[in-house]
């Protein structure tokens, strides 16, 4: 069952990124990780010939022992490759902060799915 489960995961994963071409991930998961923060991070704003966004997870002020990242993953949700492109700016895997910089393609828009995993 639990082979089963593994092999789905992995074809889900492929998929996912055979759809969305432009998603990145850095890290990996692993067990007894959680889902630190989530985010959708869009900017249609058509016009602007290059949009960008910084998202930034920092872990809860005074917590002791911020967890340590082990995961994060950018998911692309505009198809067929008219996205944008994720990219760290500072801090990620094995730190307790992580900023990132979204950035569109010229004229047009983005729509990122952002998950940080930590633990
Ligand atoms: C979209 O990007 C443009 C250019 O970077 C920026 O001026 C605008 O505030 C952004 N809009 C949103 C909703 O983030
Ligand atoms: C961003 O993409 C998600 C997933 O496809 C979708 O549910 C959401 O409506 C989109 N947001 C905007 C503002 O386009
Ligand atoms: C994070 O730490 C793990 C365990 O020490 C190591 O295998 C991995 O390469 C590190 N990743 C990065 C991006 O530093
Ligand atoms: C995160 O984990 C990695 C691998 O175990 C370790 O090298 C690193 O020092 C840890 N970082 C923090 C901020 O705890
Ligand atoms: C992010 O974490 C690093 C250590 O991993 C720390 O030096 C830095 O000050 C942190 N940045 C913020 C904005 O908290």
């Amino acid at each position: 069952m639990k082979t089963i489960a593994c092999c789905l995961v992995v074809f889900l994963s492929i998929s996912v990124v055979l759809i969305y071409g432009d998603s990145r991930q850095w890290g990996r998961r692993v067990s007894g990780d959680r889902l630190l923060d989530y985010a959708v991070a869009v900017n249609n704003s058509l016009p602007v010939p290059e949009k960008s966004s910084i998202y930034r997870y920092l872990p809860a002020a005074g917590a002791y022992r911020p967890p340590n990242i082990t995961a994060i993953v950018a998911r692309d949700n505009v198809p067929a490759g008219k996205g944008g492109y994720a990219g760290i700016v500072s801090g990620g895997v094995n730190q307790s902060n992580v900023t990132l910089k979204l950035t569109s393609k010229p004229y047009q828009r983005f729509n990122f799915t952002i998950e940080i995993y930590g633990r």
